[in-house]
């Protein structure tokens, strides 16, 4: 199997579907097919829809989010067009009603091998990193202990993709500190030597930490020589797009026109906080800044709650009626693994891999991005067929 080959997951219940799958796609050249249980990365994923539509639509969301080769071919015996077009919204790529023909797969695997290399010569040419800002509501919420671990999370699914965390915090240094790394530079020589800027300085200037990510540092002191000014930020973050897959950016708590360009600039924000008055009223409070603004739009504004306990004094819905939003992810209590992390300078992966804690942040990463993922141009094939044309 080259590096290169593709993964095929069969999440079909239907034996003689499941069989036909397997036999077509198991002996085209490059493709595997794994056991239904297997994890790690998938490229590929056929899923039996029709049975429970919520629980499947999230699977293709958490599917399609993991990255930009991921696709989703769809079967079921009761195609329903409702569904179908919902399903091709989301990204699925083809569909195949059941009894299915052997000669349908093999052309849709035809089809699969084109995109794959017209996607991989587009990407090339254009690669556009996106950026996710960490943003607390409040001071100790837990926004670098997601900043930091949604990175990590990030270069985790999928070491092909690159990882920038920059941490623009105009006060204190913390991300050495969680990643126990001490880095020779900052952003802040950047700020000084702006026409100097290449990707060739900005490397040098940042920090490869062991998980692969790369890491941009702050200068962490106010010193009028290191000022950053949207200017600063624009063209650094327009540089980081092209280096990077994804750059997660900790804007800092001051919301001032360097923080507001991150924000603009941004593809999700991340805006943490935790289930107490003060916290979802700041919540409220830059819901409407941002509303002011005009950016970032609500819909890439996604609400964490961290430090989650189900029996909070606070519910969680009386903290979606307070900020007339719902929230998009809880990452759980979990005061001792989080601080041993920090204190130890390590990811809560390396800590513990399979605490609740973890593996929130790990599966926040990996849909974050369902909104996200570039549609391509032209429509599935399997809605040609729903409407009647080849
Ligand atoms: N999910 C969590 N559950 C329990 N405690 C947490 C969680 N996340 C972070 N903490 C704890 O909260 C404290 C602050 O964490 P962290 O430094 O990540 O927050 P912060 O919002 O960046 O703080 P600051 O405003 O000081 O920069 C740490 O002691 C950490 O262990
Ligand atoms: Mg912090």
């Amino acid at each position: 199997m080259s590096p290169d080959g593709v993964k095929v997951q069969l999440d079909v219940r239907d034996w003689e579907t499941r069989e036909a799958f397997r036999r077509v796609i198991g002996s085209a050249a490059g493709f595997q097919v794994l056991d239904p249980d297997d994890y790690g990365a998938v490229q590929l994923l056929v899923l039996e829809v029709g049975e429970d539509l919520e629980r499947e639509f999230r699977r293709i969301e958490a599917h399609l989010a993991l990255g930009e080769d991921q696709e989703v071919f769809l079967t079921s015996a009761r195609p329903d067009p409702e569904m179908l077009v919902q399903a091709l919204r989301m990204g699925a790529r083809e569909f195949f009603s059941q009894p299915v023909k052997e000669k349908e797969i093999v052309d849709a695997i035809e089809r699969y091998k084109e995109r794959r290399i017209e996607s991989r010569l587009v990407r090339r040419q254009r690669r556009r990193g996106k950026i996710i800002s960490v943003l607390g509501a409040k001071g100790g919420v837990g926004t670098t202990t997601l900043a930091v671990n949604l990175a990590a999370s990030l270069v985790e699914l999928d070491k092909e993709k690159s990882v920038a965390l920059f941490e623009m915090n105009r006060v204190y240094v913390e991300v050495p500190l969680f990643l126990d790394i001490s880095p020779n530079h900052h952003w802040g020589e950047i700020a000084r030597n702006l026409s100097r800027l290449d990707p060739t300085l900005l490397m040098s200037l940042m920090h490869k930490h062991t998980t692969g990510m790369h890491v941009l540092s702050s200068p962490g002191n106010l010193d009028e020589q290191y000022a950053a000014t949207p200017e600063v930020m624009e063209k650094l973050l327009d540089l980081m797009k092209t280096l990077f897959n994804y750059i997660v950016v900790e804007p800092g708590s001051v919301m001032d026109d360097v923080s507001a360009k991150i924000l603009q600039m941004s593809d999700v924000v991340v805006l943490v906080c935790i289930l107490s008055l003060p916290s979802l009223a700041n919540v409220n409070r830059l819901l409407k800044v941002f509303f002011e603004l005009g950016y970032p739009p609500e819909n890439q504004v996604k609400v964490v709650v961290s430090r989650f306990m189900s029996k909070s004094e606070i519910s969680l819905a009386d903290a979606e009626r307070s900020i007339n939003k719902k929230v998009f992810w809880k990452i759980p209590n979990d005061y001792r693994t989080t601080l041993s992390a920090i204190n130890q300078g390590k990811t809560l992966a390396e800590i513990s891999k399979k605490a609740p804690v973890t593996r929130e942040i790990r599966r926040l990463a990996s849909v974050l991005f369902e909104a996200q993922q570039e549609k391509e141009e032209s429509s599935p094939h399997f809605l040609w067929k729903l409407l009647g044309r080849k």
